[in-house]
Protein backbone atom coordinates (compact mmCIF):
# COMPACT_ATOMS: atom_id res chain seq x y z
CA UNK A 1 0.00 0.00 0.00
CA UNK A 2 1.61 3.56 -0.96
CA UNK A 3 1.19 6.56 0.63
CA UNK A 4 -0.56 9.39 -1.74
CA UNK A 5 -2.23 13.00 -1.57
CA UNK A 6 -2.84 14.43 1.89
CA UNK A 7 -6.38 13.78 2.20
CA UNK A 8 -6.42 15.90 5.51
CA UNK A 9 -4.58 17.30 8.15
CA UNK A 10 -6.53 17.10 11.92
CA UNK A 11 -5.20 18.13 15.42
CA UNK A 12 -3.31 14.42 16.23
CA UNK A 13 -3.15 12.79 12.94
CA UNK A 14 -3.09 13.12 9.26
CA UNK A 15 -4.82 11.57 6.51
CA UNK A 16 -3.08 9.76 3.04
CA UNK A 17 -5.03 8.34 0.14
CA UNK A 18 -4.26 5.50 -1.41
CA UNK A 19 -4.05 3.38 -4.32
CA UNK A 20 -7.34 1.95 -3.24
CA UNK A 21 -10.18 4.19 -3.11
CA UNK A 22 -11.82 2.33 -0.49
CA UNK A 23 -8.39 2.54 1.74
CA UNK A 24 -6.36 5.56 3.68
CA UNK A 25 -3.50 5.88 5.88
CA UNK A 26 -3.44 7.38 8.70
CA UNK A 27 -0.74 8.99 10.00
CA UNK A 28 -0.06 9.87 13.85
CA UNK A 29 1.43 13.53 15.05
CA UNK A 30 3.00 14.11 18.32
CA UNK A 31 1.28 17.33 18.99
CA UNK A 32 -1.81 17.54 21.05
CA UNK A 33 -4.23 20.37 21.74
CA UNK A 34 -6.61 20.80 24.57
CA UNK A 35 -9.42 23.07 25.97
CA UNK A 36 -10.60 23.10 22.47
CA UNK A 37 -7.65 23.80 20.32
CA UNK A 38 -6.46 26.66 23.02
CA UNK A 39 -3.76 24.61 24.71
CA UNK A 40 -1.22 23.61 22.50
CA UNK A 41 1.95 21.41 22.15
CA UNK A 42 3.98 18.33 21.59
CA UNK A 43 4.03 14.53 23.99
CA UNK A 44 7.37 13.23 22.45
CA UNK A 45 5.98 9.64 21.22
CA UNK A 46 2.39 9.97 21.44
CA UNK A 47 2.18 9.25 17.63
CA UNK A 48 3.94 5.42 18.19
CA UNK A 49 1.98 5.21 21.56
CA UNK A 50 -1.32 5.69 20.46
CA UNK A 51 -1.29 4.43 16.57
CA UNK A 52 -0.08 1.43 18.11
CA UNK A 53 -2.09 0.93 21.25
CA UNK A 54 -5.74 2.02 19.16
CA UNK A 55 -4.51 -1.30 16.57
CA UNK A 56 -3.94 -3.52 19.17
CA UNK A 57 -7.05 -2.35 21.11
CA UNK A 58 -9.56 -2.41 17.55
CA UNK A 59 -8.14 -5.98 16.80
CA UNK A 60 -9.08 -7.00 20.43
CA UNK A 61 -12.87 -5.43 19.62
CA UNK A 62 -12.39 -7.18 15.95
CA UNK A 63 -12.69 -10.57 17.95
CA UNK A 64 -14.98 -9.62 19.95
CA UNK A 65 -17.50 -8.79 17.17
CA UNK A 66 -17.11 -5.30 16.81
CA UNK A 67 -16.08 -4.21 13.43
CA UNK A 68 -14.19 -1.51 12.98
CA UNK A 69 -12.07 0.50 10.36
CA UNK A 70 -8.37 -1.11 11.04
CA UNK A 71 -6.59 -3.14 8.15
CA UNK A 72 -2.98 -3.08 8.45
CA UNK A 73 -0.33 -1.36 10.78
CA UNK A 74 2.28 -0.24 8.31
CA UNK A 75 5.10 0.87 10.85
CA UNK A 76 4.71 2.60 13.76
CA UNK A 77 2.78 5.60 13.63
CA UNK A 78 1.32 4.80 10.45
CA UNK A 79 -1.63 2.58 9.68
CA UNK A 80 -4.05 1.59 6.77
CA UNK A 81 -7.94 2.08 7.82
CA UNK A 82 -10.93 1.48 5.87
CA UNK A 83 -12.01 4.62 4.24
CA UNK A 84 -15.22 5.82 5.96
CA UNK A 85 -17.56 9.00 6.18
CA UNK A 86 -17.52 10.44 9.82
CA UNK A 87 -20.31 10.63 11.76
CA UNK A 88 -20.39 14.29 13.44
CA UNK A 89 -21.23 12.77 16.96
CA UNK A 90 -18.52 11.93 19.43
CA UNK A 91 -19.63 9.20 21.38
CA UNK A 92 -19.07 9.20 25.29
CA UNK A 93 -18.92 6.31 27.67
CA UNK A 94 -18.81 6.90 31.12
CA UNK A 95 -17.82 4.18 34.13
CA UNK A 96 -16.67 6.57 36.93
CA UNK A 97 -17.01 10.42 37.18
CA UNK A 98 -14.76 12.60 36.18
CA UNK A 99 -14.19 16.09 33.75
CA UNK A 100 -16.90 17.32 32.20
CA UNK A 101 -19.55 15.34 33.79
CA UNK A 102 -17.85 16.25 37.24
CA UNK A 103 -17.94 19.58 36.43
CA UNK A 104 -21.87 19.90 34.89
CA UNK A 105 -23.19 17.95 37.65
CA UNK A 106 -20.71 19.19 40.54
CA UNK A 107 -19.72 16.03 41.76
CA UNK A 108 -16.75 15.19 42.78
CA UNK A 109 -14.32 13.12 40.31
CA UNK A 110 -14.28 8.80 41.22
CA UNK A 111 -17.53 7.95 41.96
CA UNK A 112 -18.46 4.55 40.63
CA UNK A 113 -21.62 4.16 38.47
CA UNK A 114 -23.63 1.52 38.80
CA UNK A 115 -23.92 1.01 34.98
CA UNK A 116 -22.31 2.93 32.25
CA UNK A 117 -23.33 6.13 30.79
CA UNK A 118 -23.55 7.30 27.19
CA UNK A 119 -24.00 11.32 25.99
CA UNK A 120 -22.90 12.45 22.43
CA UNK A 121 -21.21 15.66 21.44
CA UNK A 122 -22.33 17.08 17.54
CA UNK A 123 -18.79 17.20 16.31
CA UNK A 124 -18.12 20.99 15.32
CA UNK A 125 -15.34 22.95 15.84
CA UNK A 126 -17.28 26.25 15.27
CA UNK A 127 -19.73 25.38 17.81
CA UNK A 128 -17.05 24.06 20.38
CA UNK A 129 -18.87 20.47 20.03
CA UNK A 130 -22.00 21.24 22.33
CA UNK A 131 -23.78 17.89 23.85
CA UNK A 132 -26.62 16.91 22.35
CA UNK A 133 -29.04 14.20 23.00
CA UNK A 134 -30.41 11.40 19.97
CA UNK A 135 -33.40 13.22 19.21
CA UNK A 136 -31.38 16.48 18.17
CA UNK A 137 -28.49 14.16 16.68
CA UNK A 138 -31.50 12.64 14.39
CA UNK A 139 -33.64 16.28 14.03
CA UNK A 140 -29.92 17.24 12.77
CA UNK A 141 -29.73 14.52 10.41
CA UNK A 142 -26.50 13.43 11.56
CA UNK A 143 -27.52 10.12 11.64
CA UNK A 144 -30.47 7.86 11.35
CA UNK A 145 -32.60 6.46 14.64
CA UNK A 146 -30.83 2.80 13.05
CA UNK A 147 -27.66 3.91 13.19
CA UNK A 148 -28.11 5.58 16.73
CA UNK A 149 -29.37 2.16 17.61
CA UNK A 150 -26.44 0.15 16.34
CA UNK A 151 -23.79 3.12 17.73
CA UNK A 152 -24.87 2.70 21.27
CA UNK A 153 -24.89 -0.91 21.16
CA UNK A 154 -21.02 -0.83 19.67
CA UNK A 155 -20.32 1.82 22.35
CA UNK A 156 -21.24 -0.71 25.28
CA UNK A 157 -19.75 -3.43 23.79
CA UNK A 158 -16.84 -2.01 23.77
CA UNK A 159 -16.69 -0.23 26.92
CA UNK A 160 -17.35 -4.47 28.47
CA UNK A 161 -14.67 -5.64 26.84
CA UNK A 162 -11.72 -2.73 27.40
CA UNK A 163 -12.99 -2.18 30.88
CA UNK A 164 -12.37 -5.85 31.31
CA UNK A 165 -9.61 -6.00 29.68
CA UNK A 166 -7.67 -3.00 31.20
CA UNK A 167 -8.58 -4.07 34.09
CA UNK A 168 -6.26 -6.80 34.15
CA UNK A 169 -3.02 -4.33 33.00
CA UNK A 170 -4.22 -2.46 36.49
CA UNK A 171 -5.68 0.43 34.62
CA UNK A 172 -9.71 1.46 35.15
CA UNK A 173 -11.01 2.41 32.25
CA UNK A 174 -13.16 5.52 33.55
CA UNK A 175 -14.62 7.33 30.28
CA UNK A 176 -13.59 7.29 26.88
CA UNK A 177 -14.47 8.89 23.27
CA UNK A 178 -15.25 6.98 20.30
CA UNK A 179 -16.19 7.85 16.30
CA UNK A 180 -17.93 5.88 14.18
CA UNK A 181 -17.96 6.30 10.39
CA UNK A 182 -19.99 4.76 7.67
CA UNK A 183 -18.30 2.69 4.99
CA UNK A 184 -19.35 2.82 1.42
CA UNK A 185 -21.85 0.49 1.39
CA UNK A 186 -23.53 2.60 4.74
CA UNK A 187 -21.99 0.11 7.55
CA UNK A 188 -21.29 1.41 10.76
CA UNK A 189 -17.45 0.61 11.77
CA UNK A 190 -15.52 1.90 14.88
CA UNK A 191 -13.27 4.47 13.25
CA UNK A 192 -10.28 7.29 14.80
CA UNK A 193 -8.58 5.96 17.76
CA UNK A 194 -9.01 4.52 21.34
CA UNK A 195 -5.38 5.77 23.04
CA UNK A 196 -4.58 7.64 25.86
CA UNK A 197 -5.51 10.88 24.06
CA UNK A 198 -9.22 9.49 24.06
CA UNK A 199 -9.74 7.91 27.24
CA UNK A 200 -9.07 7.85 31.08
CA UNK A 201 -6.89 5.59 32.43
CA UNK A 202 -6.50 5.55 36.21
CA UNK A 203 -4.13 2.84 38.20
CA UNK A 204 -6.26 0.51 39.54
CA UNK A 205 -4.56 0.60 43.15
CA UNK A 206 -3.23 4.68 43.47
CA UNK A 207 -5.82 6.31 40.75
CA UNK A 208 -2.49 8.09 39.55
CA UNK A 209 -3.92 9.43 35.97
CA UNK A 210 -2.17 7.59 32.98
CA UNK A 211 -3.43 9.62 30.26
CA UNK A 212 -4.15 13.33 28.41
CA UNK A 213 -5.55 14.67 31.43
CA UNK A 214 -1.53 15.19 32.93
CA UNK A 215 -1.14 17.29 29.54
CA UNK A 216 -4.48 19.13 30.10
CA UNK A 217 -4.10 19.89 33.70
CA UNK A 218 -0.55 20.51 33.60
CA UNK A 219 0.55 17.58 35.58
CA UNK A 220 3.62 16.99 34.15
CA UNK A 221 4.38 13.42 33.57
CA UNK A 222 2.76 13.13 30.74
CA UNK A 223 5.40 11.06 28.48
CA UNK A 224 5.54 9.21 31.43
CA UNK A 225 2.15 8.07 31.68
CA UNK A 226 1.66 7.68 28.08
CA UNK A 227 5.19 5.17 28.49
CA UNK A 228 3.64 3.66 31.08
CA UNK A 229 0.31 2.75 29.79
CA UNK A 230 2.69 0.98 26.44
CA UNK A 231 4.05 -0.78 29.56
CA UNK A 232 1.06 -2.06 30.33
CA UNK A 233 -0.51 -3.07 27.07
CA UNK A 234 3.18 -4.25 25.43
CA UNK A 235 5.04 -5.02 28.45
CA UNK A 236 8.30 -3.07 26.87
P1 LIG B 1 -14.86 15.07 29.15
O1 LIG B 1 -15.00 14.63 30.57
O2 LIG B 1 -13.95 16.26 28.98
O3 LIG B 1 -16.18 15.28 28.48
O4 LIG B 1 -14.14 13.88 28.36
C1 LIG B 1 -14.69 12.60 28.34
C2 LIG B 1 -13.74 11.65 27.61
O5 LIG B 1 -13.65 11.97 26.25
C3 LIG B 1 -12.32 11.66 28.15
O6 LIG B 1 -11.85 10.31 28.21
C4 LIG B 1 -11.53 12.43 27.14
C5 LIG B 1 -12.30 12.22 25.87
N1 LIG B 1 -12.29 13.40 24.99
C6 LIG B 1 -11.73 13.31 23.73
O7 LIG B 1 -11.22 12.26 23.34
N2 LIG B 1 -11.77 14.41 22.92
C7 LIG B 1 -12.34 15.59 23.30
O8 LIG B 1 -12.33 16.53 22.52
C8 LIG B 1 -12.91 15.66 24.61
C9 LIG B 1 -13.54 16.94 25.08
C10 LIG B 1 -12.87 14.54 25.41
N1 LIG C 1 -11.17 18.99 22.54
C1 LIG C 1 -9.78 19.11 22.87
C2 LIG C 1 -9.12 20.04 21.86
O1 LIG C 1 -9.64 20.87 21.28
C3 LIG C 1 -9.10 17.79 22.85
C4 LIG C 1 -9.04 17.12 24.20
O2 LIG C 1 -9.23 17.71 25.26
O3 LIG C 1 -8.78 15.94 24.17
O4 LIG C 1 -8.04 20.05 21.58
Amino acid sequence: MTKKEQLYEGKAKKVFATEEPGKVIVSYKDDATALDGLKKGTIAGKGVVNNRMSNFLMQILEKEGVATHFVEELNERETVVKKVEIVPLEVIIRNISAGSFAKRYGVEEGIVFDAPTIEFSYKNDDLHDPLINSYHAIALKLATPEEIETIKAMAFKVNAVLKAYFLKLGVKLVDFKLEFGRLADGTIVLADEISPDTCRFWDAETNEKLDKDRFRRDMGGVEDAYREMMRRVFGE
